[in-house]
């Protein structure tokens, strides 16, 4: 195989109007403006994670801090919902915030995207939906949002009730999909950005691999656990309650795995061990024993901390060796 190959730019990288095809998508409690700021200065698409907020009027100074942060370059919003509309949603409200705000980019998750799909293209914003599976990718399709991510198995956060491996999902999703797709989940090497490109997505999306970027606000202690970790460090939660999360193995999953062996499926009995507000705490004080602290299979693959810039220049690197082992040379940027 020979000739040039330009990874960099694919439907995507252009929908999103990034230099990269790789987007940092939601991390609650962590993916903040800086955060945000830091990805798409180094040429990716980041996500402010809405559920990191305890009201619309903070989320607004947050998007306001990250809006001067990037002297009003685009960015994102990332919206979990859940998956069922419960009393207490705000979804409504975050919508009406980010169409207000004029966002450009708001990255879904959770539940079906349909009833806002529309009006948030009107106020100008693209919807990227994100799902564990294909049935859900292709109902995104048909509500017309402008991209969808498949989650792997391997992915931090929620593979869902039947996780297939990243690798499956690709292949399953260039069958079936025809607006642009991104794969998530485990990829945190330049080397599966190209693979995942090989099997037709137009995109990437990573969480893991950025935990510990320099930008992220978590303590030092937990960033160390990270890049000790292997990657058979984390563990799926909370099947029980059809709510599966991958996380970090540690003293709560533990806990946890005892209770839903012992037949415990209700989520208020689980609810002390998992809420939130525990893994926020962990993140602060670096007591990574404590919590639900989502993260995929890609702990195995972190060597040391450093600058987002810096994660994302190896990543390019990687993809450019990558492509140069198959015989491609990668057009410079
Ligand atoms: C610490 C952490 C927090 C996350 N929080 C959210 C969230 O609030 N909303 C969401 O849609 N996805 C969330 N995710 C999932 C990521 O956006 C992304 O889908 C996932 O990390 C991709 O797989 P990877 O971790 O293997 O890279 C989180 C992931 C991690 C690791």
């Amino acid at each position: 195989m020979t000739g040039t190959v330009d990874w960099r730019d694919t439907p995507l990288s252009r929908l999103l109007g990034s230099r990269l095809p790789i987007m940092a998508t939601g991390l609650q409690w962590l993916a903040n403006a800086e955060y945000v700021a830091a990805a798409v200065n180094s040429g990716m698409m980041g996500f402010i994670t809405a559920a990191s907020f305890v009201d619309a009027s903070e989320l607004r100074d947050e998007i306001q801090r990250c809006r001067e942060l990037l002297s009003g370059r685009a960015f994102g919003v990332n919206v979990s919902m859940l998956p069922k509309l419960l009393p207490g949603d705000r979804t409504e409200a975050t919508m009406t915030l980010i169409m207000d705000e004029r966002i450009g980019f708001v990255e879904t998750s959770g539940r079906d995207p349909s009833p806002y799909v529309a009006a948030l293209q009107a106020s100008g914003c693209r919807v990227v939906h994100k799902v564990p599976q294909l049935r859900h990718a292709l109902t995104a399709e048909a509500a017309g949002v402008d991209a969808v991510i498949l989650v792997g198995a391997e992915c931090g956060g929620h593979p869902g009730e039947s996780p297939v491996g990243s690798l499956v999902q690709g292949a399953l999703a260039a069958r079936a999909l025809t607006i642009p797709f991104a794969i998530g989940g485990g990829i945190a090497t330049g080397g599966q950005v190209v693979a995942a490109l090989a099997m037709g997505a137009a995109g990437v999306a990573i969480g893991t691999r950025f935990l510990v970027a320099d930008e992220i606000p978590a303590h030092a202690q937990y960033k160390q656990r990270l890049i000790e970790a292997q990657a058979g460090d984390t563990t799926l939660i909370l099947s029980s309650v059809r709510n599966s999360m991958r996380v970090l193995r540690n003293d709560t999953t533990a806990r946890v795995q005892m209770l839903e062996g012992d037949g415990v499926n209700d989520i208020q009995q689980l609810l002390p061990h998992v809420r939130g507000t525990l893994g926020k705490a962990a993140y602060e004080s670096g007591d990574w024993r404590q919590g639900a602290l989502s993260a995929g299979q890609g702990v195995g693959l972190m060597r040391c901390t450093a600058p987002l810039v810096e994660i994302v220049a190896e990543l390019e690197y990687e993809a450019d060796a990558a492509l140069a082992r198959l015989g491609c040379g990668s057009a410079a940027v």
